[in-house]
């Protein structure tokens, strides 16, 4: 067989073989032997030339990839392809893997009949580790992006690309293909647009800026936004870091609630003071008036509550800023309301509006402070009384909601409270009247907090329902 390769071959192909820069291999074409080797070969893979050519292709390829597959014996024999290009592995003489990029093609006689294969062998490893290296790299960066405790979306004139799993949550999306291709504006806030429009992300750093972003369930969350020009799948992109700070800026509003709370009350003892005299010297001329003037008796009467209510509301202010220790006695909660409905019996007539009681038979008293108690219903009362410009009906239910509390509830047919407001009632000084303090539901809102009570506050267009629910020790 080698007699006939130098025969067929003249020695231009001998002198190319041998000094070819690339690995060059004669392999028979029935059995895979090595015929032939060249020197490159020999180096990439460390062997003599001798000890080559006692070996077989499968001998210094790697066990997992075939060293012809049938594949490319079919398409080489049948004629269909001149030659093969493939990537294979082959072993080093020291054990280790050498990438290669492999060409072979089958060399005929003149009948036609296969003589045996040429194959061409590149060492490739370098590369091949840098596509490792690169695609570890990249696999490590998507591990951080998906692991990352912020969400992260990458997108493109301001669509969409990807977003990790928090990005999801944050979001409140199912899956990440309901945001693909989306424009990132379906996820700000319409009052943010404008602002975010300005900034340049494509080409600048931004940020961090708070923006609101709103969830596919329709909820409104504050976030921190930054932003970071990048290259996604070879193309320039933005990578946007997005937190969720909700809870941070709900922390900071309390934090402000509660300094204006105590601005409340210290202003309300320095008011409440400065009424309280001028009131009692009021209060005291006109007793003495009273035994004067006995004919109008009724006016007498109605002047004398009212400077009474006065009094006591200044009291509960004063309580209110300098919180002390305030007695707790065993009360019937029905008389405490049945005092307050009587007490409002002017103003409701006046304003047509019935009081509906509904209270559950044989209730266990309460331990409670009853003038606060009371402050707290007259609060109410006042407020639904207040938003019944046409009259109506006030409902009031008072039952045992289970064992060990009372619950009582206050329904009227007024106005409501518009859904955007009902977060800042109970905030100090927010009130919609003309005449209004907003301190109102504050008072009522602590009195309850100290009874180890709960307020919820329900509304609608057709009417507010008030929810107290009072241990009952
Ligand atoms: N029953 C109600 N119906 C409608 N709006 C109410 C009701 N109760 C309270 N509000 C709203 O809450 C605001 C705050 O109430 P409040 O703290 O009692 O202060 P004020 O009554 O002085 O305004 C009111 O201005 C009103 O807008
Ligand atoms: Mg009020």
């Amino acid at each position: 067989m080698l007699e006939k390769i130098k025969l067929d071959h003249p020695q231009l192909f001998i002198q190319a073989f041998e000094n070819s820069a690339i690995g060059m291999a004669l392999i028979t074409s029935n059995g895979g032997d090595l015929l032939k080797v060249n020197q490159a070969l020999c180096q990439i893979l460390s062997y003599e030339k001798s000890e080559l050519l006692t070996l077989n292709i499968k001998d210094i390829i790697h066990p997992e990839d075939s060293a012809l597959d049938l594949h490319i014996i079919q398409t080489l024999q049948s004629g269909e392809q001149h030659s093969f290009l493939t990537e294979r592995r082959y072993i080093h003489k020291n054990g280790h893997t050498i990438w290669a990029l492999m060409s072979v093609s089958l060399v005929r006689d003149q009948q036609g009949n296969p003589l045996y294969y040429i194959s061409q062998i590149q060492d490739i490893t370098n590369r091949k580790l840098a596509e490792e290296k690169l695609r570890e790299g990249e696999e490590r960066y998507h591990r951080i992006v998906e692991e990352s405790p912020d969400g992260v979306i990458i997108m493109k004139e301001e669509r969409c690309l990807f977003i990790n799993q928090t990005g999801l949550e944050l979001l409140g999306l199912k899956q990440k293909r309901d945001i693909v291709g989306r424009p990132i504006y379906d996820f700000v806030h319409p009052d943010d647009h404008e602002r975010l429009k300005q900034r340049n992300m494509q080409n600048e750093l931004i940020g961090p800026i708070e923006k609101r972003f709103i969830r596919m369930d329709g909820k409104v969350i504050d976030v921190e936004l930054k932003t970071i020009p990048t290259i996604y799948q070879d193309q320039q992109a933005v990578h946007a870091i997005i937190r969720d700070v909700s809870n941070q800026k709900q922390t900071k509003d309390l934090i402000i609630n509660s300094e204006k709370l105590k601005i409340a009350g210290q202003l309300a003892a320095g008011i409440a003071h400065e009424v309280r005299n001028p009131l009692t010297a009021i209060k005291g001329f006109f007793q003495m008036m009273e035994k004067d003037l006995k004919e109008n008796q009724m006016y007498f009467d109605v002047i004398t509550s009212e400077i009474n209510r006065i009094e006591t509301i200044l009291n509960e202010l004063l309580v209110l800023a300098r919180p002390q220790e305030v007695k707790y006695d065993l009360k019937n909660i029905d008389t405490i309301v049945n005092h307050v409905i009587t007490l409002l019996k002017t103003q409701t007539n006046l304003n047509s509006i019935e009081i509906v009681k509904n209270i559950e038979p044989n209730l266990p008293p309460i331990k409670c402070n009853e003038n606060q108690l009371k402050q707290v219903f007259i609060n109410f009362l006042q407020n639904a009384v207040e938003s019944m410009s046409t009259g109506g009906r006030i409902s009031i239910y008072i039952r045992n909601q289970d064992s060990d509390s009372i619950c009582i509830q206050i329904i009227d047919q007024g106005s409501g409270i518009p859904a955007h407001l009902l977060n800042r009632i109970g905030e100090p000084f927010f009130t919609t009247k003309e005449h209004g303090t907003g301190l109102g539901i504050m008072i009522c809102k602590n009195i309850i907090e100290e009874h180890r009570g709960k307020l919820s506050i329900e509304s609608s267009p057709e009417g507010t329902q008030i929810e107290i629910s009072l241990p009952i020790v």
